[in-house]
């Protein structure tokens, strides 16, 4: 079997156009104009990519774009009074604090200042908490965004045996609860998982975010399955630099039902995600 590549990119495309239409709506009809807010502590340079395509993808679908930079000696109070500012800003309805953030900053303490509301990243405790008892929450977007493919692709989940292998708050642990919302059965799996080979076999749906090159090979995956690959790792190979998923792109491919590809799969969704969570913080704020 050759697998249906599942192109993220288009996807996101079609999602980035829906925002964009209710964003122009919103203006139209309610003078509303939806803020994100950005803030990048430090030099980090896969952060300030992210940051630079964040912003880019904001302005292009009509919203207003805040992008605050700070110095990495930034301090923990400094961080905490900008998130109270952007917290009592009308302007801002959705606010993300990029990380990671530099070592003497406390990533736990600096989420948790920002208003449940506002945090379109869905990592504040609130959200976390909404999202692990089925209740309206602000969605990680990441997880989010494999769950929009899953459900295009599939159409029911229901009955399916998920497997998400890796344990992240920002990816594994969310996915595992958005599919067991979709009423999956679910397990999920890590580098410490004894036979993981076996348990990956088993499923119908595979979630690959543990953060290593190409550690799903084909022979861990069931044949028809459909399989979501998270990991985004820039490797070295015959001298060149190469960005490979998490999955054996070529011989997950010859086994699996559905794949996506990296680059061109999750990526694209996640900002995609955001700005669709950024839309809907807006709207709730405006109720
Ligand atoms: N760094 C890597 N991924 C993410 C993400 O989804 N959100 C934030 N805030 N930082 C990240």
């Amino acid at each position: 079997m050759t697998a249906k590549v599942i192109d993220g990119k288009a996807f996101a495309a079609r999602v980035r156009a829906q925002v964009a239409e209710h964003v122009a709506r919103l203006k139209e009809e309610n003078g509303l104009t939806p803020g994100l807010a950005v803030v990048l502590v430090g030099e980090d340079p896969a952060s300030q990519v992210y940051v630079r395509n964040k912003h880019a993808s904001t302005i292009e679908v009509g919203m207003a774009s805040f992008e605050h930079r700070l110095d990495a000696a930034t301090s923990e109070a400094e961080l905490l009074a900008l998130i109270d500012q952007l917290n009592a800003d009308p302007k801002v309805h959705g606010i993300l604090v990029q990380l990671p953030l530099p070592g003497h900053l406390n990533a736990e303490l600096v989420i948790n200042r920002i208003n449940p509301a506002k945090d379109v990243d869905g990592f504040h405790i609130s959200n976390v908490g909404l999202l692990g008892t089925g209740q309206k929450a602000m969605v990680p977007c990441t997880p989010l965004g494999c769950l929009m493919m899953l459900r295009d692709h599939h159409g029911k989940l229901s009955g399916l045996n998920a497997v998400v292998v890796g344990r992240s708050n920002i990816v594994g642990k969310p996915m595992a609860q958005l599919l067991l919302g979709d009423s999956c059965t679910v397990t999920i799996a890590h580098s410490r998982t004894r036979d993981l080979a076996e348990v990956c076999r088993r499923a119908d749906i595979l979630v690959a975010a543990v953060g290593r090159p190409e550690m799903i090979t084909g022979d861990m995956v069931r044949p028809g399955a459909t399989v979501i690959d998270v990991g985004i790792n820039r490797i070295e190979r015959d001298g060149k630099a190469k960005l490979v998923g998490d999955v054996h792109y070529e011989s997950a491919a010859a086994v699996a039902g559905a794949i996506t590809p990296v680059p061109g799969g999750v990526g694209p969704m996640t900002i995609a995600c955001l700005l669709a969570n950024t839309l809907t913080a807006c709207c709730r704020a405006h109720g």
